[in-house]
């Protein structure tokens, strides 16, 4: 069976994203952001609803005008089925579903968390892709899972928080500063003027593979009301010192709990994904843990680590080749995991 030409939807969350893809090789992929979110610190349901609403038409048609492709050639469509927001996946599920119908094309549908992984495949025709299997650190707004890939469309989740995912953490701790959302890249530009090792904050303890994050941003919390009282300036005085710090505690404990489970799982494949993975550190950090345990590591590239309808289109592919298909009477699913 050849490669086919899909069109492939990501609306989870807060970004509305269409792509054209020919098998893994990527011909459009477009998203549009929602910046109504920003002054709310966080991303506003509702709100996101209705910002895909008007962006999917538009968001599509000019994926198909950049891919030099017209709708009748399209062989197929993929989206993203869950996880994420009910009314977000219902603005790109009721979308796909009735242009499959109208075009009477088949569907595939996507697990997002899945594909996050899967974008290790996405354009990368040079076999330059972690080897089966593999771990990947699955880091992003919503989760954080460390997951034992044996196969495209078989993986099983070995690891994951108890309570906030790691990009949480960094939104959260971004906003107890006055930075604005999202605020895992604010966080990130100022550590890099900062001393890392100035504030310690505790570490919660929790099973070697799992994750807790919301300790340390209460810890955060009450350390800075203590040095506000001290000092009503202390943040603005050490933002990049706080930030730095901040961030050498997340890294640390993401990394940690991987080469535990590379300990493990003993793969010597070792893959980073998700929307954290931009992180400058956490990027640095991860190739250098790579070198010092003889592990070969992979990122996806920067426009493919963070949500984006390109990896929807990729999980789509290998979804298609094995002839998974799904009927019109889906549902989008808020909650959905796959191991
Ligand atoms: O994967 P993603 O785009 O969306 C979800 O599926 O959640 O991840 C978004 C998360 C946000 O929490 C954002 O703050 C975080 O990724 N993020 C970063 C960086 N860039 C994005 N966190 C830390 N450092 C970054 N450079
Ligand atoms: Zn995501």
């Amino acid at each position: 069976m050849s490669s086919p030409l899909l069109l492939a939807i990501e609306s989870s969350c807060d970004d509305t994203s269409a792509a054209v893809l020919h098998g893994t090789k990527v011909l459009s992929n477009l998203t549009a952001n929602q910046k109504v979110h920003e002054k709310y610190g966080g991303v506003v349901p509702e709100l996101a609803s209705r910002a895909h609403q008007s962006n999917i038409l538009p968001v599509v048609v000019e994926a198909l005008k950049q891919a030099n492709v017209t709708l009748n050639k399209i062989e197929g469509i993929a989206f993203t089925e869950g996880p994420g927001l009910l009314g977000s996946l219902l603005v790109g599920g009721s979308f796909s579903k009735g242009l499959a119908w109208a075009m009477n094309k088949p569907m595939v549908t996507v697990n997002h968390m899945q594909a996050h992984i899967l974008a290790h495949f996405v354009e990368n025709e040079q076999g330059n892709y972690p080897k089966f299997p593999f771990l990947c650190l699955t880091v992003s707004g919503g989760h954080t899972q460390l997951v034992f890939v044996k196969a495209p469309l078989d993986m099983e989740i070995v690891g994951e928080t108890m309570d906030d995912a790691v990009g949480e953490a960094f939104d959260k701790i971004a906003k107890l500063l006055g930075l604005p959302y999202p605020g895992g890249p604010e966080i990130d530009r100022w550590a890099k003027d900062g001393n890392p090792m100035r504030f310690s904050f505790p570490e919660s303890e929790v099973a070697p593979l799992s994750f807790s994050f919301s300790g340390i941003k209460t810890a955060v919390l009450y350390f800075l009301q203590r040095e506000k009282q001290k000092n009503p300036n202390f943040i603005e005085e050490n933002l990049a010192d706080i930030c730095a710090s901040v961030q050498h505690n997340l890294v640390t404990v993401l990394l940690k709990k991987l080469s535990i489970a590379e300990e493990k799982y003993q793969t010597q494949n070792l893959a980073l994904a998700g929307g954290v993975a931009a992180n400058s550190e956490l990027r640095t950090r991860f190739h250098a843990l790579g070198k010092e345990i003889g592990a070969r590591t992979f990122i996806p590239k920067f426009e493919y680590c963070t949500d984006n309808a390109a990896m929807i289109g990729a999980a789509g592919y290998f979804l298609w080749k094995a002839k998974q298909f799904s009927p019109l009477s889906i549902t989008p699913k808020p909650r959905m995991t796959f191991s």
